[in-house]
């Protein structure tokens, strides 16, 4: 086993220690964390090969590749399609749909798969590794990546190569390469023979590399990926973004995902636990074998709590066979959502044995749950009412990229654990293994969604080209994945697909890929996202659950959106959807699209509850920036406020997930000279939007809580009217501008946020006290800043360990003497590090600064800014973060990186 194995599993033991300070489970249930797949030691042996890569890109083809022929760069290109599709038929059904792979080697050979290559002038590159976060980003128009994909340069081709070590004692073995995710259009050879590929970026695949290895010899790897442009509506990124790994395990063994794990009769006095064991034989010859599967509880941590019956097979040569058995588990501990339930996890640990030795051993967690969908009620888990206060989540780390990094969304989750959110829909597509693992047992509620378009394009090189070879094999592998994960509630097969609305062709589709998820799992119910189906059309009568994007809040419906004629209008959709499918459940998929740059405050401010932005109402296109009084939305959207009076009207409704959570690399509407979405209630860098507090008053009710915006230094509107808004769950309110009272209100019905419209601004201090049933609940108060004096300095953590991937994020804050927040300040600070740790980004969560993240100097925006520093591997010490800004006093904080 290579040290960068350790150092992964390192980084999972970490987490039981580190794990959210805030409104969290209690820490023994993530002291059940363990390394996925890390320790196999006996038979298997998964070794990381994310280090020693040498990496080269073009932004244009030119080495005469191209997967297919749509995608040539330039003519003459060998298509090697036929060589990639055979990597498919693991996940196609009908061996008659099967591909055959063509006989030899494909005519083009180019030098980047040769061993004798010379890439020393190539980039050394970890994995994962983003090839386009470092910018710099294409700013104006015309250029080759627009706001819509986020201005960074993700197009072209990139190359990674590196050895990969196998030695006499690997001799009949099997040997995978096991790709997390690649950015996309993934084509792999081993020595310079082409081994197979896979086109779609957000699957995770396994290439059989054992025929083409050179025991005890150097074997030379050779990836290829092509981005096209105009391929995706948000920032995709590219590269190798995820986790990579060799696998060397018995010629018999448990196959790729093997495993599959349900649960039924579930009480909490028992549960049957069935398990699917599918297991290979790759040489050549007849084996006999044994197969024994235990269960451990406190997600493996914990005491043996029962074992299958062992059961003993014979596999002829190439053969594969699945075996069934079932177990009666006492006094389950089910898994829930946190906080109203506990996410406990249980290990099934597979072993097989030949002639008593242990042969190969697979570990699978899982969690043992009911869920039940109820048209009316919503979503029961385990007997009990769970409303979804869901997020849609990208896949995009902000300024770290597509990278995956397990601390970093980790974060993310925190900070929405803190809104109180319980749900995730993984916007829209197959997520990074270990983020499903985080929300198994951080206890998240999770609709995992595999497809954003079908057969009918979003972008002229989006994926649809693939959709017609690929829709099973993606779809099939996603499942198989997924589908042990206690956290997936949902399986979405697609995102507004065009054939919402094409009659029966469309809702036909529907129907074949909703029979393969039965196929794969007939646990959980089925949806697709509808922003244009309408209830007496074919397309939502092909699905489980309705998951209505927009519609359930109605669309253009308001008097403030009357004078727009880009699209539908439509009045809230609840009720003719429930009407139209009384037994099925019914949610919304993506609720508000409500608009807002964090800190910034435009005036007048609109009277109403929700309006579209524009120039003269909520937005500025020459700044590109969108008042955060909250109460502005695109085009097709709803503010919070309206949203939450159409679920109150009617609740039957499982829940939301609100278009965004965090905010996003790419899709930057209304502004698309920007770089960054304007969507999240928490902005790109992690800084919370007023809109966090509007949402967590109504998802923490018992939270006292109460939040004044704007802020209140405002040097140029002495004497002007300055609306001050409070979000709180009190039903009471009284608002004070330097002690002076602005009134007491009472919450009305259908009313989210208490409003003082008529203030008129003085320097000083606002302040208010809120009461619940004649209570005091809970009190804010905002005070006029002086002239910037300091740089207030704070990590998020102040340990982190050294294993070259945990983080820790410092956010600096730009104050006056006293410490008062200057909440306009955009300061340029610059930022040093000294000892065993790095600046990996910094970022202010400004939609519109194109300054390239990796930049040591970045200008403060509303008066924060952030900055990424990673801990060197196997480096203890201090690592010591400095922030300064001429003319201001200096931060400086400390953070111990420890091994
Ligand atoms: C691919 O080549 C064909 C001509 O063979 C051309 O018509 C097409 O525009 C090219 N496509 C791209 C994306 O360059
Ligand atoms: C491709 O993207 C570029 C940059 O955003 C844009 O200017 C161009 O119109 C797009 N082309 C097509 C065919 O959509
Ligand atoms: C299986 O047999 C064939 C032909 O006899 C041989 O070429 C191949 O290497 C064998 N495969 C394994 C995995 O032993
Ligand atoms: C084993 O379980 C799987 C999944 O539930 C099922 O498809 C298969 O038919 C079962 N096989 C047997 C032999 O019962
Ligand atoms: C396997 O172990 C059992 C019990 O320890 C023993 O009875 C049996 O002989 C062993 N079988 C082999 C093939 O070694
Ligand atoms: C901007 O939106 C407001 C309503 O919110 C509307 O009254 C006004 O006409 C809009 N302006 C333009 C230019 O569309
Ligand atoms: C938008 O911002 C610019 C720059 O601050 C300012 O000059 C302009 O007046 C603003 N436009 C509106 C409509 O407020
Ligand atoms: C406002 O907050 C500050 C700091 O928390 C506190 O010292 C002050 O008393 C508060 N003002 C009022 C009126 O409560």
């Amino acid at each position: 086993m290579s040290s960068h194995c350790l150092s992964w599993a390192y980084s999972w033991l970490t987490l039981s220690t580190l794990f959210c300070s805030v409104n969290c489970a209690p820490a023994e249930i993530y002291a059940n964390l363990k390394p996925r797949q890390a320790f196999a030691t006996h038979g298997r042996e998964q070794i990381s090969l994310n280090s020693g890569w040498r990496f080269h890109r073009t932004e244009t083809n030119s080495d005469q590749i191209a997967y297919d022929d749509i995608l040539n760069y330039s003519i003459n290109n060998e298509v090697l399609k036929s060589w990639i599709l055979p990597s498919a038929n693991e996940f196609i059904k009908d061996a008659a749909n099967r591909h055959q792979r063509p006989a030899g080697n494909p005519r083009t050979t180019v030098p980047q798969t040769r061993k004798n290559f010379d890439d020393n002038t190539w980039q050394e590159v970890n994995l994962p590794h983003d090839w386009a976060i470092q910018g710099p980003f294409y700013a104006g128009y015309g250029v080759p990546i627009g706001g819509g994909m986020g201005r960074l340069p993700v197009q072209g081709v990139g190359w990674y190569r590196r050895q990969v070590e196998v030695t006499q004692n690997d001799k009949g073995k099997s040997i995978y390469l096991d790709i997390d995710g690649a950015m996309s259009y993934a084509m792999v050879w081993l020595n310079d023979k082409l081994v197979g590929g896979w086109p779609y970026g957000y699957n995770s695949f396994r290439l059989d590399l054992t025929p083409y290895l050179s025991l005890g010899k150097e074997n030379l790897l050779a990836i290829r990926l092509d981005n096209p442009t105009n391929s995706s509506r948000w920032y995709p990124g590219g590269g190798i973004y995820r986790n990579v790994w060799l696998t060397k395990v018995d010629q018999t063994h448990v196959s790729q995902w093997g495993t599959y794990v349900t649960s039924k009769e579930v009480s909490s006095h028992s549960a049957i636990v069935d398990a699917v064991v599918q297991i290979e034989n790759t040489g050549n010859s007849s084996r006999t074998i044994e197969v024994a599967t235990d269960i451990h509880a406190d997600g493996g941590t914990g005491e043996k709590i029962g074992e299958f019956t062992r059961t003993k097979i014979t596999l002829a040569g190439g053969e594969k066979k699945q075996i069934n058995s079932s177990l009666k588990v006492a006094n389950p501990r089910l898994w829930g959502p946190f906080p109203q339930q506990q996410p406990n996890m249980y290990l099934a640990v597979t072993r097989l044995y030949s002639e008593n030795k242990t042969i190969d051993k697979f570990e699978t967690p899982f969690g043992i749950r009911t869920l039940t969908y109820d048209a009316n009620k919503g979503l029961l888990v385990n007997g009990e009412h769970v409303r979804i206060q869901g997020v849609n989540q990208h896949h995009d780390l902000g300024a770290l990229g597509a990278a995956f990094n397990v601390r970093a969304a980790q974060r993310q989750l925190e900070v929405l654990r803190e809104a109180g959110c319980n749900a995730i829909r993984m916007s829209h597509n197959p997520p990074a293994p270990e983020l499903l693992d985080l929300t198994d047992r951080m206890g998240f509620l999770v609709m995992d969604e595999v497809f954003d378009m079908w057969e009918l394009q979003k972008n002229p090189y989006d994926m649809h080209l693939t959709f017609a070879d690929w829709k099973e094999p993606i779809l099939r592998a996603f499942l198989r994945r997924d589908r042990n994960h206690p956290s997936i509630i949902a399986w979405s097969i697609g995102n507004e697909v065009g054939e919402q609305t094409t009659g029966t062709s469309g809702a036909e589709i529907a129907q074949t890929l909703r029979n393969i998820v039965r196929e794969e799992d007939p646990t959980r119910q089925i949806t697709a996202s509808m922003n244009a189906a309408e209830p007496n059309m074919p397309f939502p009568g092909a699905l489980d659950v309705v998951s209505l994007n927009y519609q359930g809040e109605g669309i253009r419906d308001t008097p403030a959106y009357s004078q727009l004629n880009n699209g539908r209008k439509t009045p809230p959709q609840y009720g003719a959807f429930h009407d139209a499918f009384p037994d099925n459940m019914i949610l919304s998929s993506e609720t508000a699209a409500s608009l807002s740059t964090r800190g910034t405050y435009l005036f007048p401010v609109t009277d109403g509850i929700s309006a579209p932005v524009n120039d003269t109402s909520g937005g500025n296109s020459t700044t590109m920036y969108v008042s955060a009084y909250e109460l502005y939305t695109a085009d097709f959207g709803s503010s919070p406020d309206k949203v939450f009076v159409t679920q109150d009207k009617n609740p039957f409704g499982a829940g939301e997930f609100v278009w965004s959570g965090w905010d996003y690399l790419g899709e930057p509407t209304p502004y698309y000279s920007a770089r960054s979405s304007y969507f999240g209630f928490i902005d790109l860098a992690g800084f919370k939007k007023d809109r966090f507090f509007l949402y967590q008053a109504r998802w923490r009710p018992d939270l006292k809580m109460a939040h004044i915006l704007p802020h209140w230094t405002w040097p140029n509107r002495i004497g002007e009217v300055t609306p001050v808004h409070v979000f709180t769950a009190a039903d009471e309110a009284e608002l004070f501008v330097n002690g002076k009272s602005q009134g007491r209100q009472k919450k009305v019905e259908s009313s989210y946020r208490f409003r003082w419209d008529d203030v008129v601004y003085q320097p000083g201090e606002l302040h208010v006290v809120t009461y619940k049933n004649g209570d005091v609940w809970a009190k804010d108060n905002v005070t006029t800043a002086e002239t910037a004096a300091q740089l207030k300095i704070k990590p998020d953590r102040a340990i982190i360990k050294a294993d070259g991937n945990d983080l820790s994020f410092i956010t600096v804050k730009v104050t006056d003497s006293k410490g008062n927040a200057v909440p306009e300040a955009d300061t340029a600070i610059t930022f040093a590090v000294s000892g065993p740790g790095e600046i990996v980004a910094t970022d202010n969560g400004d939609p519109t600064d194109l300054e390239a993240f990796p930049s040591k100097t970045r200008k403060a925006f509303s008066g924060l800014a952030l900055v990424i520093v990673r801990a060197k591997a196997g480096v203890s010490g201090s690592i010591i973060v400095t922030a300064s800004a001429k003319g201001l006093q200096s931060g400086k904080a400390t953070i111990e990186a420890s091994e």
